[in-house]
Parts: structure tokens; C-alpha cells; sequence
């Protein structure tokens, strides 16, 4: 998939029809940047091409200029290329083969590390380091980052897709990527030039009505709305040859039954194990 064409960027209205399908909002203001938003869409299938020379640097400074709760920058960013150790991750992942096939694979840390490293050289002891709040902003931080790398990416005409399955056996990828204590690989990002042979729809999103709630949250219109978005699922499962039909089978599969966590359930235990405290 190349970078848009100036027709892509100014059909705002097929942008947000092939979002939405049938709930389509009302066209708003548009640009280049929200022409590419609109445009995301995760790839599966990657072409053995490199990414041109510079662009890993150009990721992590679009990365770094997300924005960062109080400037603490809890995370960071480790470039796998060793096939083995991509092997490894795939593995891990459930056999998802595009970690080893995409020529730029980065697994993005939440890393209370480095902070803690300062705690102990400046002497004064961080008592923030082990609250849950902590945590999170290190998650929040690492998740901003990346989606800065993703518009990045995609705004080069670039691909990518999240691998929230390293999180699977995080105790294993920890030590496969030589991690200290309080580093945490939240997910991985595969980076590269989609395979024009596998398939990439922009996948609809809920109607608007279901997200976006003015002054109070109101529930009401899911009623509504759910049967129309698993309409509009079951066309875009059928087109792109996926299993499930419906939003609605689809979330009972996902979110029904533990195993479908892949042992990421364990991952409270796991974290305390690489020296998370979390209180
Ligand atoms: C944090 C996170 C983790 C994800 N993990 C995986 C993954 O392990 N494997 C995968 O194929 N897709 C993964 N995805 C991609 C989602 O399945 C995808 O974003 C979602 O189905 C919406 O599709 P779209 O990105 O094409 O719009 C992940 C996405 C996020 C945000």
C-alpha cells in the first residue's frame, strides 16, 4: 500500500464511509494528517523490501515527541533484527509469522528502569516507583509513543501492525531482550511495505453514537447501533475471509473464554516476577 494520492486525501467523504460504512458521520474539517489517520488499517503480510536508511531514527523522534505524562519518558524502544531471536518472538506471539517477515520489528517498553537507575544514582528514593499509577502512566507513555511511530510510519507509506501478543510470556521476552527489573515489553510493532497480495481493508469502526457521549454517559443508543456495526463486520469478515462474522461473535470469542487470553492472565504474577511492585 503506497502513501496516499491527492484524490485519497481530499475524498473525505469515502474516508469516513469506508470507517463507518452505513453510520457515517457528518464530514468535519480535513486535512493531509487526518486523511492518513482515517486511512489506518493493520497489515499481516509484509514484502522482504528494507525500510529506507534513517527512517528507524525518524520513528523514534516522531515517538518522542508524543506527548509524556510530567516529561518522565517511562518507556523505550528495542529494534529486533536477529532472525533468531524473531523467531523466538513469533513464537511467542502464536506463530504470527509477520515478526519474522517485516524488515523493521521494535518492541516498545513501558521502562520504569531507567528511572529507578537515577533513584539509586541521585540517592534519594524514588517512593513513587511501585504504585499502580506508575505503571500505568510507563503503559500510557509507551502507547503514545508508538502511535506516533504508527502515523509516522503510515504517513511514509509504510505499514505496520501491533503485537499486543508479546505480553503472552513476558517473562521470556524480558529475558530474550536482555531487560533489567521494571522493563516491560507492552507490545511489539511490525513495520514495512504491505504484501499487495494480502488483504487490507480499512476495518469499520463503531458508530460514533456508541462512542462519543455529550455531557453524560448514555448507553442507549448501543441498542441501537450494535446490530447495524455487526452488519457492517459481518461484510467486512466476509470480504477479507475472516472467521468470525459479527462484532458481537467476534467480542464473545475474544472476551468469553480465559483461554482466549493466551496466558496473558497470568501477567500480574509475571510483572511482580520482573520487579513490579504495583500496590
Ligand atoms: C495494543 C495492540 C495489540 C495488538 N496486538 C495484535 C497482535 O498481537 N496481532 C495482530 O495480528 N494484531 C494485533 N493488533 C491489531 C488489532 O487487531 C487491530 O488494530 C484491530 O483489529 C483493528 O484493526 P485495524 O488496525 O486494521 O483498524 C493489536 C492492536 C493493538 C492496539
Amino acid at each position: 500500500m503506497d502513501a496516499l494520492t491527492p484524490t485519497d486525501i481530499q475524498d473525505k467523504k469515502a474516508a469516513l464511509a469506508r470507517r463507518y460504512g452505513a453510520a457515517l458521520p457528518p464530514a468535519g474539517p480535513w486535512n493531509e494528517t487526518i486523511a492518513t489517520l482515517l486511512d489506518h488499517r493493520s497489515v499481516r503480510g509484509f514484502l522482504s523490501d528494507p525500510v529506507p536508511p534513517g527512517t528507524l531514527e525518524t520513528l523514534i523522534a516522531a515517538a518522542q515527541s508524543a506527548a509524556t505524562s510530567s516529561n518522565m519518558q517511562l518507556w523505550s524502544a528495542i529494534a529486533v533484527t536477529d532472525p533468531a531471536k524473531r523467531k523466538v518472538l513469533a513464537e511467542i506471539a502464536g506463530d504470527q509469522k509477520h515478526i519474522e517477515q517485516c524488515p523493521l520489528y521494535l518492541a516498545f517498553v513501558a521502562d520504569m528502569s531507567r528511572n529507578e537507575r537515577m533513584s539509586q544514582a541521585e540517592q534519594v528514593t524514588f517512593e513513587n516507583l511501585p504504585y499502580l499509577e506508575t505503571f500505568m502512566v510507563a503503559c500510557i507513555d509507551a502507547a503514545l509513543a508508538a502511535q506516533n511511530a504508527v502515523v509516522a510510519a503510515e504517513s511514509l507509506g509504510l505499514r505496520t501492525v501491533y503485537i499486543g501478543a508479546m505480553r503472552n510470556d513476558p517473562a521470556r521476552v524480558h529475558e530474550l531482550l536482555g531487560l533489567p527489573p521494571k522493563a516491560f515489553v507492552v507490545f511489539g510493532l511490525c513495520v514495512g511495505y504491505a504484501d499487495p497480495a494480502s488483504k487490507n481493508e480499512v476495518k469499520p469502526r463503531l458508530p460514533q453514537s456508541t462512542v462519543l457521549h455529550h455531557e453524560r454517559y448514555d448507553a442507549a443508543p448501543e441498542v441501537r447501533d450494535r446490530p447495524v456495526y455487526d452488519a457492517e463486520m459481518a461484510q467486512f469478515s466476509a470480504r477479507n475471509e475472516m472467521q468470525a462474522t459479527t462484532w458481537t461473535a467476534r467480542m464473545r470469542n475474544r472476551m468469553g473464554p480465559l483461554k482466549a487470553m493466551n496466558g496473558r492472565e497470568r501477567i500480574r504474577a509475571t510483572l511482580a516476577k520482573l520487579g513490579f511492585e504495583i500496590r
